[in-house]
Parts: structure tokens; sequence; C-alpha cells
């Protein structure tokens, strides 16, 4: 009997050693990476690699059948996972099990200034892509906030690059822990909308390194990103999709990026460029997807028969075939064939708290005369609400990154739930702005037409308004077209639907009134001297009217700060006051716009500060319930030399009588220098939370490439020696302590 089962093991165990003997390296997941991708390269044929490097369908690739390489599905990105839609096309694929939670826009995420929220962020919306078996996630989006007009704004990190790239570093970490790829873009200076795929950005070199591409570097060289998204904008008259500068000199040369270049849906233009100038991975091209051959529209790709062709005849070789199937099959290996991967998880409570958390910590403070907040619900009998956006629905519209939610809290019901049963919480329209509520294909289900004028409107409110103990205005922007939308820009820095009527009516009947803006972008306040409390509150999400609420009621303190500029007008904007907004049509025959960056490195707090142009609202404001004071900063040495670092301390205590996080900022500016240099630059930032009267003490240590430079003569980064200031600041206009130092 021994015998026999001993035959038996011996008979098994020599079995599962041949079997392991034959598993093709590519799926043996504990072969190094490299070998794997090798090993599967070279199993391939000529049209298996050219089928993987462009799509099947509006939102996958093919990967390899044959070998059991699974497709690549992906997705937007980059506040919620998108709604499943057709295979050829844009409309819904009509699941019924594709609803998400929504996450806060990344224009709140940045208003955190908290790197954790961040990791929740991305580890949250990992999981919801996560078991949704999407491979790339599209986004996290970091272009940088050139003017207030770009329509997508609501969709990137703000103005300051140093803020986007701690920012940006933990999103990409969280949604890769899930086993699902993150695709940052869009890749680069697709800085507006309008003439979006004919725009040819003119930038001068330092602007690019010092202000356009550290948000993106960051992403690739810390937060190892394994997938980049190219712009639809033209630099140096090469489409970004397949710009040699930017892809092949700067992200893979430069950067060392070993992951997959994704084009923007329709922004491949050149089967030669795409070829040799660094495009992996073809997307949307002709994106009604059935345009340009009955049979396989996908085979006319750019990089499809096209790319064939020229193999086959014999006018280019495969090294480009093969780099770029190698980035595609480590992608592969990473994200759908990882048997690590966790599981995923959709519309979990842990979402929802996450999406509330953040919400919460982004919502920012703008003003506050006499505490009228948080809204005493002691004293308050009657509270009026006004506005379309305190009723509207925010995560359908808006482009790519419109959802389709389990569920939104509105402002108004958030406010009526928080305010309980002993206060009256009324309701009036105020403006009628747009009352759609479908985008593609996606309903929200609301009927919010209303077709009464401008003065009935204002009549109702202002009746309801006057004999109320506060007056909560919720307006702002949407995501219609010409707001905060994809594909435009917006006209104006104001406010539109005639808001700004309504809020001047408001303010004469009562005192009490706080402005809640709803927006992605800033927006002008002509009216701000007369509205005692005003909160900046972005695109919330899922659990907007939660989280808007739970800041108006004191739940919550509010910590957030801007992370761009609120000018005062259109012209305080560096963009439109030195630069070229939209730029200039060439006179070639050829449709495409010039814009050029003449402003330079002097984007927002930047040429504020040079310029002495005082903002309605400064980066980095931001007030809290509470009140913090800072002591004297002081620095651990007065010198340091370029091989080490210097650290900055200072004290500071919540002196209110409420629990609440401050965001220290620390800025660093150059006392003399042989190029003209912004008055100061944020080198750091942390957030911490104090009770009444605690004290903590927050430290910042630089090195060199904090005071450095771009020095477009030598290509590189330069610190000169010299004076040195570092401020610690409450925000960019509220500087609470300084020292000098020197690098020797
Ligand atoms: C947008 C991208 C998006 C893609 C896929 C494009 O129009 O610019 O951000 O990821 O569509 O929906």
């Amino acid at each position: 009997m021994k015998t026999c089962l001993f035959t038996l093991m011996m008979i098994c165990a020599t079995a599962f050693s041949v079997c392991r003997a034959q598993t093709p390296v590519y799926l043996d997941d504990s072969a190094p990476l490299d070998a794997r991708v090798e090993d599967a390269l070279s199993r391939m044929t000529l049209r298996e690699k050219i089928a993987l490097i462009h799509a099947q369908s509006k939102f996958s690739a093919p990967g390899v059948p044959r070998l059991g390489i699974p497709e690549v599905w992906t997705s937007d990105g980059p506040h919620g996972v998108r709604p499943e839609v057709k295979w050829d096309e844009w409309e819904q694929a009509g699941w019924t099990n594709d609803s998400c939670v929504a996450f806060p826009a990344l224009t709140c995420l940045a208003a955190t200034w908290n790197t954790e929220m961040a990791a929740l962020y991305g580890k949250s919306i990992g999981e919801e892509a996560r078991y949704r078996n999407k491979d790339i996630l599209l986004g996290p989006g970091v272009n940088i906030y050139r003017t207030p007009l770009n329509g997508r704004n609501f969709e990137y990190m703000g103005e300051d690059p140093y803020l986007a790239s701690q920012m940006v570093v933990p999103y990409v970490k969280g949604v890769q822990s899930c086993g699902v790829a993150t695709c940052v873009k869009h890749f680069a200076l697709n800085n507006n909308e309008i003439n979006r795929h004919t725009t040819n950005a003119i930038v001068d070199d330092r602007a690019l390194y010092e202000i356009y591409l550290p948000a993106f570097k960051a992403a690739v060289t810390e937060g190892g990103t394994w997938s980049i998204m190219g712009a639809y904008n033209l630099y140096k008259d090469q489409h970004a999709c397949h710009n040699s500068y930017l892809l092949n000199d700067i992200l893979k040369g430069e950067w060392g990026f070993d992951g997959v270049v994704v084009s923007d849906w329709g922004g491949t233009h050149d089967t030669w460029q795409a070829i040799t100038n660094g495009l992996d991975l073809e997307f949307g091209t002709w994106t009604d997807g059935l345009s340009s051959n009955s049979k396989n529209a996908y085979d006319n790709y750019y990089l499809a028969d096209p790319y064939l062709k020229l193999i086959e005849e014999e006018k280019i070789g495969t090294s480009e075939l093969d780099d770029k199937a190698r980035r595609v099959l480590k992608l592969i290996f990473r994200t759908g064939m990882n048997k690590n991967k966790p599981w995923g998880a959709l519309c979990s409570e842990e979402h929802y708290a996450a999406a509330n958390k953040i919400g919460c910590e982004g919502i920012v403070l703008l003003k506050n005369d006499n505490d009228l907040l948080p809204i005493d619900t002691d004293k308050a009998k009657r509270i009026a609400v006004i506005g379309e956006n305190a009723i509207k629905m925010m995560t359908v519209g808006g482009g790519s990154s419109s959802l389709k939610v389990q569920h939104e809290v509105l402002p108004l019901d958030g406010i009526r739930q928080f305010a309980g049963n002993d206060i009256e919480v009324s309701y009036a329209r105020g403006y009628v702005g747009d009352t759609s509520t479908v985008f593609d294909g996606v309903s929200s289900g609301q009927d919010i037409t209303d077709n009464r004028n401008e003065d009935e409107l204002i009549n109702e409110a202002v009746e309801i308004a006057r004999n109320a103990d506060y007056v909560i205005f919720v307006g702002g922007l949407n995501k219609s077209r010409f707001q905060d939308c994809e594909d435009s820009d917006r006209k104006g820095l104001e406010l539109p639907y005639a808001q700004n009527r309504v809020i001047e009516a408001l303010a004469k009947v009562n005192d009490n009134l706080i402005v809640v803006n709803v927006s992605g972008n800033a927006v002008a306040m002509p009216w701000v001297d007369d509205v005692p409390a005003i909160l900046q509150a972005w695109y919330l999400g899922s659990e907007a009217g939660n989280s808007i609420a739970k800041i108006l009621f004191g739940i919550e303190n509010p910590s957030g700060k801007l992370p761009f500029t609120f000018p005062v007008k259109l012209e305080d904007v560096a963009a439109h006051n030195m630069g070229e907004y939209p730029g200039t049509k060439r006179n070639d025959g050829s449709d495409i716009t010039d814009t050029r960056y003449n402003e330079g490195i002097y984007v927002g707090y930047r040429w504020h500060d040079t310029r002495h142009i005082k903002p309605l609202f400064a980066f980095g404001h931001g007030l809290s319930y509470t009140s913090f004071k800072y002591g004297k900063v002081t620095a651990s040495n007065s010198e340091m030399t370029a091989n080490d670092s210097i650290t900055f301390s200072v004290d500071v205590t919540n002196t209110g009588n409420r629990a609440g996080a401050e965001v220290v900022q620390l800025y660093i500016s150059d006392e003399k220098c042989s190029v003209d240099r912004p008055v100061k630059e944020l080198k750091g930032f942390k957030k911490i939370y104090l009770n009444p009267g605690e004290t903590q003490t927050v430290s910042f240590s630089i090195s060199k490439d904090a005071l450095s430079f771009f020095d477009t003569g030598t290509h590189s980064w330069v610190a000169e020696p010299g004076k040195f200031t570092a401020h610690v600041a409450a925000a960019s206009d509220d500087i609470r302590s300084s020292v000098q130092f020197e690098l020797k």
C-alpha cells in the first residue's frame, strides 16, 4: 500500500514538474517582467503585434487571444468609472450594474492640500475600476491652470506645479495598487479646450520645465504611472500624441518612462509620426468607429494596416513596433495578467465615506465676516435656499468625465437633512441656467424645466429671503457647454444666467447671505463686498449635498485652500494680459492656431506677486472656523551647500475654540539671480490637525532642488549660490514669518 502511494506521489510530482517546465515564461508570474515580455514577444506574429497596439472598440484593445493574453479595457476617469458604452458608439450600452460613486472633481482634491486624501482617492477609485474589470483608468489630469476660461480645469489640479506634483503621486500609487494603470493626461500643454485639436502651443523651455511638466514628471518618476495620454494640441508643430520632443526626448528619454503612451481619442493624425515619435497605443481615431471601412474601421487606424503595409513593403523595420508591443505587454502583465491584484469594490460604504471626506476637506471658506458661518442651529428658525445648483445634479455632463451614479446628494437635500426638523428650509430657483439633464444617453432623471422670466424668479427669491434667518445662494457654473465642460471654453469670467443680479438683490434684503459657488474655475464676484460669507464648493460628486451641509452647519470645520488664484477680472490673468489666448490663426491656409505663452513662467500667483496685482482670492487662501497663530520660523542652519538640506520649523497653535486643520505653506524667494524669477514659489506644505489650544511644530526640509531654476542654456536645473528667503505662510498673500539663508 505504502509503495503504491509513494509511486503515485512520484508520478504526480513528475507530471507537475513537467507541467511547470512547460509553462511558458510569459505566463510565469514569478519570472522577471522583462523576461516575460521578451518571451511573449518572441511568440508573436507580425500581425499580432500590430493588432496589440491599436483599439478594437471604443475603449478596448485586443491583447493576443492566441496566447491567452487578455484584452486591455480602459475607462474614464478621473472622478469615477464611466458607464459602459456600445462597442462602436458613444451611446450607452444599457448595463444596469455600471453605476459608480462619483468622487469630488480633481480641483477639490487639490484644494484639500492633503496627500493622504490623494492616496485615499486613488485607492477608492482604483477599487471601483478594478471591480469593473478595467485595466487602465483614463486619469488623473494634471494640466496646469493657465486661464480660468479653460473648460476642463475642473479635471485638473490647479496652477502650481509643486502642489499638482505632490497630489498626483499618491493618486497614481493608490490606483495602481489595485492592479489598474493610471493614464495621466493630457501630455502636454493642453491648457484650453477651444481649438483643442489645432492649437500649437509656443512655450519657452523654462516655462515648459518649471510650470507645465513637473506634475507629469512626478507621476512618471515618483508615482511610476504605467501609462500616459498624449494631448490633442500641437507643440513645435507636431501633435502631442506623436511628438518626438515630448515623447521621445523628454518622457522616454529624460524621464526613462517604461509605460505606454496612449493617444487621446482621435489625437492620432499620421502613421509615420505615430511610428517614430513615441506613440504606443492608438485609440479613438475616427471616433464613430465605422467611417472608413465597412468591414473593420479599426484596421484603418494609423497604427494598423497602414503600418503593416510599410513594414511589408520594407519601408520601415520592426524595431519601433517591438518597442510599442513590449510596452503594451508590460502593461498587461502589470494589470490584467497580474494574478496578485486585490479584489475591487463598487459603491461601497467606504467609497461614499471617502468621497464625503475629500469633499469636506476640499471646500474652501473664502470669506466669513463676523463669523456668519457656521449656521447657528439654536438660533435659526428659517433658512432660504436659492439657486439652480442647489437642485441640479452635476455628475451628468461635462464631457468624458460624465458619470452614471448610484446616487448624488443634492445641496438642497443635504441642507434639509442637516437643518433637522426644527428649522424650516424653503427654496426658490432664483435663476434658470441649463435645464438639460442628459449626457451621452445618461439621464439624471430630473425635470428642472422652468419657464419663468428673470424678474419673476428674482422676485420670488427675494420674497423668501427677506424673512429668513440665513439665505444660502447655491450657484456658480455647471457642466454644460461653455461652462465647466470638455471641448469648449467659457466665454468670460462672469457668472452666467444673471446670477449677479440675483445675488445683489438678495444682499439688499438680508444681511446673512452665504454664497456657495459650485464650479471648477474662478468666477468674478462683483458683489464680493456685499456678501459676508462665501464658500467655494467645487463639483463634489455623489456626496455633494452632505459635504456642503456639513461645512455650512459646522459639523466639519473647513480646511481647503485654493489651488489656483481667483482674479478680480480676466485682464489680471497673465495669459490674457501678456500671453495669447486663444491664439492667432495662421495665415497659411492651415487650420492651426498658434498660442504664444508669452507670460512664460509667470502663471497664477507667480504673476500676481510679480506684477503686484491684488487677486480677489489668492492661491493658497482658505479660512477656518477656528484661528491659527504662527510662531517665528527658524532655520536649522544659516547656510547650506548643494549637497545637503536645510530644515525650517515653525510652531502653529490653534487659538480658537474648535478643532480644525491648517495648511502650512512654505514659499522660497531667490534674493538675487542671473535670471528673472518669481517673487516666491511654493516648495512645501503640510496639513495639520489641531485641537483648541494645541500647538504643533511643523518642519520642512528642502534640498537645492527647491532653489533651482531651469537653465535653458545648459538644459539643466541650476541653483545659484546666494541668499534666499523661506516664508511660512497661511496663503500666498498671507506670509506669517520669514527667515533668510544662504546657498554656498
Ligand atoms: C478626452 C480624454 C478622454 C477620452 C476618452 C477624449 O475626448 O480628451 O480625456 O479620456 O476622450 O473618453
